[in-house]
């Protein structure tokens, strides 16, 4: 059986990072792989996600960026940090920091971002495809991270066409809702891809 170690790094309240362990976690795939989940790191002190790795019984490294007078700096004590843990891949979940290249070309990195990119990037996509007169819908996709704000290549994506959902809030939960579902398919769909040691 080979391992896939899969850490995880969010800034905030981390549901994402909550429904990808309790879907895939332990999970066993073809090829003989099975899922595991071997660490996350926040980069906010206060972040609701550490609550939820606690009850996950997730290791949970705390790194505020605060503490660094550079981004690079920031950087290398986080490589510094997960790299013990030999992750296969690391997932973006609500990390509200842009990575730079010696981040990413370090790591394998996925994101998740709440619109159908490359429509709506950034912050607030919710928010920005929602009061888009010019879009019938908004989205999710997942996608490969490079030092590119939500560039990279994509894994997965999917509309959802605004009509059926009369308030903002309505549509938010629905985007989350397809948040929960697709991220954990593109994690298996890239784990695919993966020749691991
Ligand atoms: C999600 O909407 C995700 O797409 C975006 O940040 C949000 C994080 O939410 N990148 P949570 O912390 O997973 O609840």
């Amino acid at each position: 059986m080979r391992e896939i170690r899969i850490f995880a790094l969010f800034s905030g309240n981390g549901s994402n990072l909550e429904h990808l362990v309790r879907s895939l976690h332990l999970q066993h795939l073809e090829e003989q792989k099975q899922i595991r989940f071997i660490g996350a790191l926040s980069n906010n002190a206060q972040a609701f996600g550490i609550t939820r790795c606690r009850s996950l019984k997730l290791p949970c490294e705390i790194l505020p960026h605060t503490h660094f007078s550079t981004r690079e700096e920031h950087e290398k004590a986080m490589i510094a940090r997960i790299k013990p843990y030999a992750p296969h891949l690391v997932l973006l979940c609500g990390f509200m920091r842009i990575l730079t290249p010696l981040f990413v070309n370090t790591f394998r990195c996925i994101n998740i971002h709440p619109s159908f990119l490359p429509y709506h990037k950034g912050a607030h996509a919710i928010y920005k495809s929602y009061a888009d007169i010019n879009s019938a819908f908004g989205g999710v996709s997942v996608h490969y991270a490079n030092e590119e704000l939500d560039g990279g290549e994509i894994i997965l994506q999917e509309k959802l066409y605004k009509a059926p959902y009369p308030t903002l809030e309505d549509f938010e939960e629905a985007i989350h809702a397809l948040e929960y579902r697709l991220y954990p398919l593109a994690v298996q769909q890239a784990i695919k891809e993966i020749q691991c040691n």
